[in-house]
């Protein structure tokens, strides 16, 4: 077996690279006729805890583009069904949980686990893709205040005002929820590590609803408290916000090697933000792949030129990639990138 391409590995520590890595969110996913074949079998949740599915979905995206990192496919519900809190996958929708929580009754009814027993399948599958990958194994993981709101608000919300308000009204139970939660992130994140993941992810999809000052005392401290215990392993902690520019001061002192950039802001403008000591991972805009493939590098072209003085860089879109994106111009992207940052 070929070894590791380590070029992303090097872009997240800020080293040397040969050219600009790159991988998408969401790239096992329906975008992919493969994928949407497969699934024609098989529920969600038996593709996310099925070793066999998980790995050959994860390996999807790594055979037809010339991606420079992997990401586990799983999702970000699959903690639940160790925490004991039920959902479904609705069509359309995404995950639905069944008994969102409320009060302190259902936090304490929330069971305490390690994840490699808990979650046998994730060992099972990142050992599976470890074994057979010539690119490195992204781990990933909901960060606790989108977990948390998930686990409130039941779905995706507007605005996350069930969440907010328990937040305000009871401080005490959400930082008993916090650090349940931060407790098991780690177990789950330490597992994939251990299994032979080369990097995490901590997807805070929905952190852009807080403002500065709740963020920093009701989410900041149980990430910081994450990042330090994953800092001991060796491996990149990436960490990823949807609309939160106003929140980089924060997000400065998270402790993570890479953070993401969503498409609203220039790369530029988030490393004058951020300062000197983050890699960026980003941020072309998602519709960019549905507008045409001359459209779609011309607006990559931009990323890079954003990206130039950046001490690191992963080029990634600014979100998940859309279901309707034609694969053909993601095979198109995937080359332009590597041979126009070519050093
Ligand atoms: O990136 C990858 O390719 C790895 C797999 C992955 C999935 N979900 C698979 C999935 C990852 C990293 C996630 C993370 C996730 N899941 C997040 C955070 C990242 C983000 O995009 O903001 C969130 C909020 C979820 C919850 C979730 N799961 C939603 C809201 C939905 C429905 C909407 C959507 O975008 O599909 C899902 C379903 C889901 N998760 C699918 C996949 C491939 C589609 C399932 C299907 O219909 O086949």
């Amino acid at each position: 077996m070929a070894p590791v391409r380590e070029r992303f590995l090097n872009a997240c520590r800020k080293q040397p690279v040969d050219c600009t890595p790159i991988w998408v969110m969401r790239q096992a996913g329906r975008f992919l006729p493969e994928y949407r074949e497969l699934r024609k079998g098989h529920t969600m949740v038996e593709c996310c805890t099925t070793p066999e599915l998980a790995t050959e979905i994860t390996l999807m995206p790594v055979r037809r583009f010339d991606m420079d990192a992997a990401i586990l496919f799983s999702d970000l519900t699959v903690p639940y069904l160790a925490i004991g809190v039920e959902f479904e996958f609705k069509e359309g929708v995404g995950p639905v949980i069944t008994q969102p929580i409320s009060n302190r009754t259902d936090v304490e009814r929330l069971i305490p686990f390690e994840a490699e027993q808990a979650l046998p399948f994730v060992t099972e599958s990142v050992q599976r893709l470890t074994k057979q990958l010539e690119v490195p194994l992204i781990g990933f993981c909901g960060a606790p205040f989108t977990m948390a709101s998930y686990m409130i608000e039941g779905k995706s919300s507007r605005d996350y005002a069930k969440t907010r308000t328990m937040i305000q009204a009871d401080p005490e139970l959400w930082a008993t929820l916090m650090d349940y939660l931060e407790r098991s992130i780690c177990s789950c994140l330490l597992a994939q590590i251990k299994a032979g993941a080369s990097a995490v992810q901590l997807f805070d999809s929905w952190a852009g609803a807080l403002s500065v000052a709740t963020y920093r005392q009701h989410a900041l401290p149980w990430l910081q408290r994450i990042v330090k215990c994953l800092k001991q392993t060796g491996v990149p902690v990436i960490y990823f916000a949807v609309g939160a520019s106003h929140l980089y001061p924060c997000l400065r002192e998270i402790g993570a090697d890479v953070l993401g950039v969503d498409w609203r802001i220039p790369l530029s403008q988030a490393h004058q933000q951020l300062g000197p000591e983050f890699a960026l991972q980003g941020n072309l805009d998602p519709t960019a792949l549905l507008a045409g493939t001359d459209v779609c590098l011309q607006q990559a072209q931009i990323v890079l030129d954003e990206a130039s003085e950046l001490p690191g860089h992963i080029f990634n879109l600014g979100h998940g990639i859309m279901p309707s994106t034609d694969p053909d111009v993601l095979t198109s992207l995937v080359d332009f990138v590597h041979d126009r940052s070519r050093r």
